[in-house]
């Protein structure tokens, strides 16, 4: 199906990686959260290659303090490739040349202050500039062989507007999440009306919650520009993105494959067991190890 003129390509991608990884203490005391590793790769690099596949060009990502890491960690390393290389090693050549970022391809800016999603979103507003863009968060990984953005850009090639992706979670797990508010439902993608930050289970409009992949509207930073204050005290992205409703479509993908809160140690360490057994090279080893 060809895309409307009026649906503009999703090109650039956010990427909210200043927080603190509190929940992984000690571990996090000078390593960045997002560079623990799933299998052979870490948290960031997964959602890189998520976005990568998915056609996104440009990589913002928003860091903050001692988070440098995460920016070396996409550099050229000649001289790991060099010895590499004289080792014979073209499989490991391979897997260190798929953490590289393409050149001039790799934006940062900082978040100073830890005042919300929507604020560290806010700090890409000149980088992303006037087109749409998408936003991932590296604490949640999702398996599948398309990867979840591209699944949504498949539904905003379509569509257009806003989309996020989203799945069903036990009603007592809303006050965990961003919830939507649905208009119609045709049980893959639903149109939503309504999108509240992390409701009480008796309060929240429905039981599908915003797992983190954005397609937004550059409109979105004319509400974030507001810094107004949400749920737990911090400028919220959904607060921004509720007041595009009405104005601009928005639809929630329920999206295939399977979703880890690598936030979570217990979502973390599924999430190493689920790509361990998934590895060509250790997979039977791992089932083995596990007794499946
Ligand atoms: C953020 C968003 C929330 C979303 C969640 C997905 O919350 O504010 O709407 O459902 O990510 O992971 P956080 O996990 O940062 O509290």
């Amino acid at each position: 199906m060809k895309t409307p003129a009026s649906i503009r390509p999703v090109r650039k991608a956010v990427f909210p990686v200043a927080g603190l990884g509190t929940r992984f203490l000690p571990a996090t005391k000078v390593m960045p959260k997002e560079m623990l590793p799933i299998n052979d790769r870490p948290l960031i690099q997964h959602v890189f290659e998520e976005a990568r596949s998915a056609g996104i060009e440009e990589f913002i990502f928003i860091t903050g303090r001692y988070k440098d890491m995460l920016i070396e960690h996409f550099d050229y390393q000649p001289e790991l490739m060099g010895v590499l290389e004289s080792r014979g090693k073209a499989d490991l050549v391979q897997k260190v040349r798929d953490s590289e970022m393409p050149a001039g391809k790799l934006f940062t800016t900082r978040q100073p202050k830890a005042l919300g999603l929507g604020h560290a979103v806010w700090c890409a507003k000149k980088l992303v500039g006037d087109e749409p863009f998408a936003v991932l968060l590296p604490d949640d990984i999702i398996q599948h062989p398309q990867g979840c953005l591209s699944q949504m850009m498949d539904v905003y090639r379509e569509r257009g507007g806003n989309v996020v992706a989203t799945k069903d979670i036990p009603r007592n797990q809303t006050h965990k999440y961003g919830i939507l508010d649905v208009a119609s439902d045709n049980g893959k993608t639903v149109s939503v009306k309504g999108l509240v930050e992390k409701p009480s289970p008796e309060t929240a409009p429905s039981t599908l919650c915003i797992i983190g992949r954005y397609i937004l509207q550059p409109e979105v930073f004319e509400y974030l520009d507001a810094f107004e204050t949400g749920a737990g005290n911090e400028i919220q992205l959904t607060d921004a993105m509720a007041k595009l409703l009405g104005r601009q479509a928005f639809h929630g993908l329920r999206f295939d494959g399977q979703h880890f809160d690598c936030g979570s140690r217990l979502g973390f360490i599924a999430a190493n067991l689920a790509y361990g057994m998934n590895d060509p090279d250790i997979g039977e080893d791992v089932k083995k190890l596990i007794g499946k």
